[in-house]
């Protein structure tokens, strides 16, 4: 089995879409260029959603244009009018995204389950006639627990995982969008997705509202998956999913890959601060526990 883990950095997205305060573009732009000098090359740089939805990120096509060259970006893309204003832009790799839950669908994508995989069907199609070495992701939030609906049985997100892979993504993300699992859920839903789903294209998405989510990562390298998502100083949460806390914090991520023997090639003290201008924008301390550690460490030990 591989020892090389995949990282897909979802800060820049993930964890900004759900903050009041409007960042400049110049300030992103300075975080994602700290997270590609910290060695991360997969980000999710953006959304190419309304505005009206998520005023964060209205500035998707702006900014996309700036972004350095070299690492591979991808954006989310919820409906044809999306997909319009990402290829404009040149957008090469996106991420769709639906729900095990008919209710958080309908709260955050204004549509049943159903509907969106109409749309997305459409938004492949389009995509791959544009470009066609494009890479596709589709998300499945919500996969363990619904903040409207309650649990969430695993055959309800392998039903929506066979139905994206039907319409032609390339992998599907698996959304623990409240950070509420523990490890025995992961096992349950890691072994009835695999019935159906190959390993390779399987990621997870955890975001760690209740400590939770390296305990779900040690369960998902265990049972073989490779890919995880996870963002910078632990940023993030879903404006459509009250409560839900940060995402795995990369740093985290990042130190637990090392100390397991993954080396995961990463430059812990960059990636430590590279989140530190924004969140001091934001009025808020680092909190990931790795970073916290770097940061101090670096202080006494600077280097
Ligand atoms: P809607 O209001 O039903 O859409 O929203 P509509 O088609 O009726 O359009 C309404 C207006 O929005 C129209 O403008 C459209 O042109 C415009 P108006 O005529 O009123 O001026 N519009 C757009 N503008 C720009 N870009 C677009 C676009 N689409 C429509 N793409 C829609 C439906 C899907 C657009 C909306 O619900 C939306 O944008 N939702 C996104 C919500 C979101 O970003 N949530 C967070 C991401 S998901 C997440 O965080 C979970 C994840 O991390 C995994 C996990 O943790 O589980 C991925
Ligand atoms: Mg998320």
């Amino acid at each position: 089995m591989s020892d090389k883990v995949r990282i897909v950095e979802v800060g820049p997205r993930d964890g900004l879409q759900n903050e009041k305060t409007p960042i400049p573009i110049e300030m992103k732009l300075r975080f994602i260029q700290s997270l590609v000098d910290a060695g991360l090359h997969e980000i999710e740089a953006t959304s190419f959603v309304s505005p009206k939805w998520v005023p964060q990120l209205s500035d998707a096509a702006e900014m996309w244009p700036q972004l350095p060259v070299g690492p591979k970006f991808s954006a989310l893309v919820p409906n044809l009018k999306g997909l319009a204003r990402a290829l404009e832009v040149g957008v090469s790799r996106i991420a769709l995204f639906t729900a095990a839950s008919e209710a958080f669908t309908l709260k955050n994508i204004n549509m049943s389950i159903d509907q969106s995989l109409d749309v997305f069907e459409d938004v492949v199609c389009g995509f791959r006639e544009k470009m066609p070495q494009g890479w596709v992701r589709g998300y499945i939030s919500t996969a363990f627990e619904c903040p409207y609906g309650g649990r969430i049985e695993p055959k309800q997100v392998v039903a929506v995982a066979k139905k994206l892979r039907d319409i032609g993504v390339d992998e599907v993300s698996i959304g623990d969008t409240i950070g509420v699992a523990g490890p025995e859920e992961v096992k349950a839903l890691t072994s009835a997705l695999l019935n159906d789903v190959p390993i390779g294209s399987v990621t997870y998405h955890f975001h760690d509202t209740y400590g939770t989510a390296i305990a779900n990562v040690a369960q998902a390298l265990e049972l073989g998956i490779r890919s995880f998502d996870s963002s910078a100083g632990g940023l993030g949460g879903c404006p459509y999913a009250p409560g839900a806390a940060g995402n795995l914090a990369t740093e985290d991520l990042v130190y637990f890959l090392d100390r397991t023997g993954l080396q995961p090639n990463i430059d812990k003290l960059r990636l430590a601060r590279a989140s530190l201008e924004i969140l001091s924008s934001i009025g808020r301390p680092p909190f990931g526990k790795a970073q916290l550690a770097q940061l101090a460490a670096s202080e006494t030990c600077p280097r």
